[in-house]
């Protein structure tokens, strides 16, 4: 095993292959807070890339409610449950400095070959059974009530900033992770990381259907067809994110989930990366920089497996903070404050989502009048319409937006006109 740096655990850790790092990394930042659960992403992706013979259970974007449901089922809580038999009781965060913490357990690859039975050599992992693959909305909307219930609802209710009775949507697709489970765990060498975007993709010439990349990955992302006998997995529509869809005029575009996406919860794009460190490069008018690196409001998803994924979620607001802790880690009450009194820029930004089918490289910020004032959390919130402006990729404006979304009143001639 290699020593790499995840700069999510604030550590080092091993891995089996040495650390390279793409120029760029494809990305994306998903607001949980405000996903309606219609699954306009699941069907964009699907009547896209899977719909074929042998795709019938194949969905590469789905979107899963928490806490009981998944696709595959429960497979969050058996890799929980696998690295906590081969290290019990150690699978903690600490203080690491001022405000960064480390991750004190290990990791999918550190934990490989410590689990009777689970024979892995290089990660832990386990093979979903296929009944875990059969339901992919299983559970679609129950919420999680008085202990032990699952079809109640808590009679005394409850106030944010945490409700008794909860469910949220979590939406997922490949993490196109840094250090991906699938690519370490193949050994036909079949799965590639490719250098100009950080996009994972199974070479299907290469691929002998061994399911070890299945076996491995943690949020189960790759997926068996049994009609040519090999693996596939979101391929981060590829040729949109090259700039080959005709619409986009030759930029970069964001991938039918993201731009299909009905709520605006998602932003998708393409950071720089550091040769050297493997994390993000300094960019203060990258939107998902300020997002993810500056207010650290947006948390990748179960980064103590190790694998450095590159989807980022604004935790949902009220759910129990212990269950949050577990799924996106220690910064979770910071995120939730930063979210709920948001900053200036934040306001901005969060406009930005899903305004333009292009991927947004910069944003830029015209100052606008106050709008607005109230009290979150005991302190003030000043709200003012200010103006976001995205840029493409060569600096060319693409959208303009205001915080405070424009009034329309049609005129009568119009009314009773269908
Ligand atoms: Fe591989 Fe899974 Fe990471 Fe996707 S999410 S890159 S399939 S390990
Ligand atoms: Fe599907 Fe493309 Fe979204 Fe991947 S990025 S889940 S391939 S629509
Ligand atoms: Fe949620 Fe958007 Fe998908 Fe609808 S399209 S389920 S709002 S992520
Ligand atoms: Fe490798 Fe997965 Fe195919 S382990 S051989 S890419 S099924």
């Amino acid at each position: 095993m290699a020593t790499v740096r995840n700069w999510q655990l604030g550590r080092d850790m091993e891995y089996p292959y040495e650390e390279h790092h793409p120029a760029r990394q494809f990305a994306f930042v998903f607001n949980t807070n405000r996903c309606i659960g219609c699954q306009t992403c699941t069907m964009a992706c699907k009547s896209t890339w899977s719909l074929s013979r042998g795709q019938e259970f194949m969905w590469w974007n789905n979107v899963e409610t928490k806490p009981y449901g998944g696709y595959p089922h429960n497979w969050d809580l058996k890799t929980l449950a696998l690295v906590e038999e081969a290290n019990p009781g150690g699978q903690r965060w600490s203080e690491n400095g001022e405000d960064q913490k480390k991750f004190e357990g290990q990791t999918i690859f550190e934990a490989a070959g410590k689990v009777a039975g689970q024979g892995q050599e290089r990660v832990l992992g386990y093979l979903p059974t296929d009944d875990e693959w059969r339901y992919p909305n299983i559970y679609e909307d129950t919420a999680k009530g008085p202990k032990g219930r699952r079809d109640a609802i808590d009679g005394e209710g409850a106030t944010l900033p945490e409700h008794k009775t909860w469910f949220f949507y979590l939406q997922r697709i490949c993490n196109h992770c840094s250090y991906p489970a699938c690519v370490a765990a193949c050994p036909r060498n079949a799965i590639y990381k490719r250098p100009e975007d950080g996009i994972v993709l199974i070479d299907q010439k290469r691929c002998r259907g061994y399911r070890k990349c299945v076996e491995a990955c943690p949020y189960k992302k790759p997926m068996y067809r049994s009609t040519t006998r090999t693996s596939e997995k979101c391929i981060g529509c590829y040729p949109r994110v090259e700039g080959k869809d005709p619409l986009s005029g030759g930029q970069p575009m964001e991938t039918r989930c993201m731009s299909a996406c009905v709520g605006k919860i998602r932003m998708q794009g393409l950071v720089d990366i550091d040769a050297n460190t493997g994390d993000w490069k300094e960019d203060q008018e990258s939107p998902l920089y300020h997002l993810v690196k500056n207010e650290k409001i947006a948390l990748p998803l179960y980064p103590q497996f190790g694998t450095e994924p590159n989807g980022y979620y604004i935790p949902p607001r009220w759910v129990p903070r212990p269950y949050l802790h577990q799924m996106f880690g220690p910064g979770v009450d910071a995120a939730i404050d930063n979210y709920v009194r948001p900053s200036r820029k934040t306001m901005a930004i969060l406009q930005l989502f899903r305004v333009t089918q292009q991927i947004i490289f910069k944003y830029k910020i015209e100052e606008g009048p106050k709008i607005f004032e109230t009290e979150v959390n005991g302190e003030t919130l000043e709200i003012f319409d200010d103006t976001v402006i995205g840029f493409d990729e060569d600096g060319n404006e693409i959208t303009r937006v205001t915080v405070e979304e424009p009034f329309h009143i049609r005129e009568g001639i119009y009314a009773n006109s269908i």
